[in-house]
């Protein structure tokens, strides 16, 4: 099957400040593949470049060297733009700032009314998403009365109703409380699931990349390293030069491996830790 993203040495630099200053380059020579039905975290530390990275997945900017495609369009082609997008959705931090309607539904409806899904489908289509996310009990509230979870998951639920192949979700959890993150990264999962769409999370939750099927890290425009969530963990070092973290049951087994016992470095769950650590005991 066709791959869904391909990304081809992909280089980018935003445009100098003023006359004097030289055009910083943030992306230095990306290389990657998304396959369909994938869920995949992004990881790196501020500034790294992971945000740039996500606008190049869906024609929001263009590589200056290198090559984007999706389901093999060239992002570059401008006449395919449209199409792009609806293949490649993105949802963004913060939830206000993506909600543009009165009440829950006209939400979700918003994007379907911009490309004349015929108002018949677009009924199926939003009370769908919406199912898809749990909120469709609350179809005909304000968007304002809604905790920060609920309002990041209409606004999923607007994209999905594109019926996009993937989506792109930037930070989606970082203005929540702890409630309205498990209920996002819960409904993330379940997309990816029981729908077979693919998932690009960018995240600086050690927790929800250990969700993932797979866990790209990024360092200064550069891919370091795309692996399954236990082997990027494992190297509990190397994520630290980079200043980042590792979920805590992979730090407490580093840490005992490190006093000297005998511990899989690729435990990375609570309960993987726990049975390890009571076998230590037996
Ligand atoms: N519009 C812009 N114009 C100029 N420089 C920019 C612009 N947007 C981002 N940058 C710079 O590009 C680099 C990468 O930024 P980017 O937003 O992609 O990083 P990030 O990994 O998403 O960071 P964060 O974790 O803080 O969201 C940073 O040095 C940033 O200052
Ligand atoms: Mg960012």
């Amino acid at each position: 099957m066709e791959k869904l993203i391909t990304i081809e040495n992909a280089h980018f630099s935003y445009p100098a400040a003023d006359e004097n200053a030289k055009p910083v380059e943030v992306l230095k020579g990306i290389s990657l593949e998304f396959e369909h039905g994938e869920l995949v975290a992004v990881l790196g530390h501020n500034g790294s470049g992971k945000s740039t990275l996500a606008k190049l997945l869906n024609a929001v900017l263009l590589p200056t060297e290198g090559k984007v495609t999706v389901t093999g369009i060239d992002t570059k082609e401008e006449d395919k733009l449209l199409e792009i997008r609806q293949h490649v959705g993105m949802v963004f931090q913060n939830p206000d700032n993506q909600i543009v309607a009165t009440t829950v539904e006209e939400d979700v409806a918003f994007g379907l009314e911009n490309i004349g899904v015929p108002s018949a489908e677009m009924r199926v289509r939003v009370d769908q998403a919406l199912q898809a996310v749990g909120m469709y009990e609350y179809r005909e509230h304000a968007p304002h009365q809604l905790s920060g979870g609920q309002k990041q998951r209409v606004a999923i639920a607007g994209i999905i109703a594109m019926r996009p192949d993937c989506i792109v979700l930037d930070e989606p959890t970082a203005m929540l409380d702890p409630q309205g993150r498990k209920e996002v990264m819960r409904t993330i999962r379940l997309l990816n699931r029981d729908y077979g769409i693919t998932v690009i999370l960018i995240t600086h939750e050690m927790d929800e990349a250990a969700q993932c099927d797979r866990v790209i890290v990024v360092d200064h425009g550069e891919v370091r390293m795309d692996a399954k969530p236990e082997k990027v963990f494992s190297h509990v070092q190397k994520m630290r030069a980079i200043g980042l973290d590792v979920p805590q049951p992979t730090e407490l087994c580093d840490l005992l491996r490190q006093a000297g016992y005998d511990l899989d470095p690729e435990i990375m769950t609570p309960e993987a830790c726990a049975e390890a650590v009571a076998k230590l005991f037996q």
